[in-house]
């Protein structure tokens, strides 16, 4: 067996939901597919010979003090065409800030120039901030979808990339929408297979999915043609489901049942199904989400703005057993950062167990049981989210793609306060994920390709 990387360091990664092993010292080997072909700790035999063997090898790389290994992040919701909003417009509620806001800036990507601006900028950003795993939106535009994947393929990031339908002219503005349903269909076709034709270029993977912004925008007939599709390539599929009470309602007035089962009915939910937000869900519509295999993607930042109640992440991931990733919903949620929202997820659901009402007594105020600790959002930014789309990424384990971060605690600009050598490295790993700065991300593996060290993204001249 020959190997493209052998790397030494102390690595954390989730066992399971609960709980993160740590990897001190541990020897990662990499085959030429990028794919982690063993990881020896050191209490095993055969680590001394090992590290002996490769230790001088041109693909020997040792971490040094102070540094440590992550999986990479998976975002499993972005809405790539709203970076050039990110930061911006948050003040009103979702259906007004779709039109006032969205819709407009999203119609300016028939400009293919803008469209390549701002996707260079964001997929070398994104990569800086450690996600080696995106989930994208891009607009009703073909060609500017198409560039996106096509930066993801040069960069080097897992890219999964939808052109948005959205074709009924009721609901959707006439200068932002498909010319028609049927334009809508053959569009989408076009690009399923221009995608998947430019996968086999990559090592990493990018992959079309079939995306109707959400029900609202789509016509019964686009609904159904998107669903055959999805089944037709076996393709992702991803959407917008049960966000805010407004969508939720209007789901319910159209079809007289809520999201999950009108979706379901158009072939949408599915075992590569991805569905942003869900907070509204119930517990039948959960239990169809389990069945089919439907992925969440929990997007914590967003929700506080959009979507009008906290998700019970808790419940839905233990009591349902639902996939469930996170999602940064760039730009309902300002940050970039999958780390930023591991910790908004955390503290949403603190709010959700306690309550925020303090005129009502602490037994009436909350709903019990609804906390998560570090560890388990930690666990949905990594491997939950690889398990939402069924790809073999988010662990550092054997027979999990090459996707690893090195985090450096040290640097000057945003040093992690560390004082004692001999910290517990489950604290060190606590502070890693509460602390860490774009600053702290090193470098960046996708698919045992280094995409990014600090400074410099594929392809970036900077
Ligand atoms: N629902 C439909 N489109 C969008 C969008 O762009 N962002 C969010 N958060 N929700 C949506
Ligand atoms: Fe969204």
């Amino acid at each position: 067996m020959t190997y493209s990387l052998i790397i030494k360091g102390t690595g954390f990664t989730s066992r399971d939901r609960q709980k993160v092993d740590v990897l001190k010292d541990a020897l990662f080997l990499i085959d030429d597919h990028g794919v982690i072909a063993e990881v020896i700790e050191r209490k095993e035999s055969s680590y001394d010979s090992i590290l002996a063997k490769y230790e001088q090898s041109e693909y020997f790389i040792a971490l040094g003090e102070n540094e440590y290994l992550l999986p990479g992040m998976v975002d499993l919701h972005i809405h790539a065409p709203q970076w050039a909003q990110s930061g911006t417009a948050l003040d009103i509620p979702l259906a007004d800030w779709l039109h006032t806001y969205t819709f407009p800036l999203e119609a300016k990507y028939s400009n293919l120039a803008f469209a390549d601006q701002v996707y260079s900028d964001l997929v070398a950003q994104l990569l800086g901030a450690g996600t080696t795993t995106g989930l994208y939106f891009a607009t009703v535009h073909q060609e500017a979808s198409f560039r996106l994947a096509e930066i993801c393929a040069a960069k080097g990031q897992r890219g999964l990339v939808g052109k948005v339908v959205m074709d009924d002219p009721e609901q959707n503005p006439e200068y932002y929408r498909d010319g028609s349903t049927e334009e809508a269909l053959n569009a989408t076709e076009a690009f399923i297979q221009r995608v998947q034709r430019l996968n086999e270029t990559t090592k990493q993977g990018v992959y079309p999915v079939v995306t109707p912004r959400f029900i609202p925008s789509c016509t019964d007939q686009a609904l159904d043609g998107l669903g055959k599709l999805a089944a037709k390539y076996d393709v992702h599929i991803q959407s917008h489901c049960s966000e805010s009470d407004w969508e939720h309602g209007y789901v319910r007035e159209r079809f007289g049942k809520n999201d999950a089962f009108a979706l379901n009915d158009f072939g949408l939910l599915a075992d590569k199904s991805v569905m942003a937000h869900c907070n509204h869900l119930t517990t039948e519509d959960a239990r169809l989400f389990a069945e089919t295999g439907t992925a969440i993607a929990h997007c914590p930042i967003s929700n506080a703005y959009f979507a009008n109640g906290v998700l019970p992440l808790k419940e839905y991931a233990e009591d349902f057993q639902l996939e469930i990733g996170l999602g940064t919903d760039i730009s309902g949620g300002f940050s970039k950062s999958i780390f930023d929202n591991i910790k908004q997820a955390v503290m949403s659901s603190r709010l959700l167990e306690d309550g925020v009402n303090t005129r009502l007594s602490s037994t009436e105020r909350g709903v019990p049981k609804s906390s998560v600790t570090l560890n388990e959002a930690f666990y949905h930014a990594t491997a939950g989210g690889g398990q939402a789309l069924s790809l073999p990424i988010g662990k550092l384990a054997k027979g999990y793609a090459w996707d690893a971060l090195v985090i450096k605690a040290d640097v000057p600009e945003a040093r992690l306060p560390i004082f004692d050598q001999d910290e517990a490295l489950t604290d060190v790993f606590q502070k890693l994920i509460y602390m860490s700065q774009a600053a702290n991300i090193r470098n960046v593996w996708v698919q045992g390709q280094l995409v990014h060290t600090k400074g410099a993204t594929n392809g970036n001249h900077n």
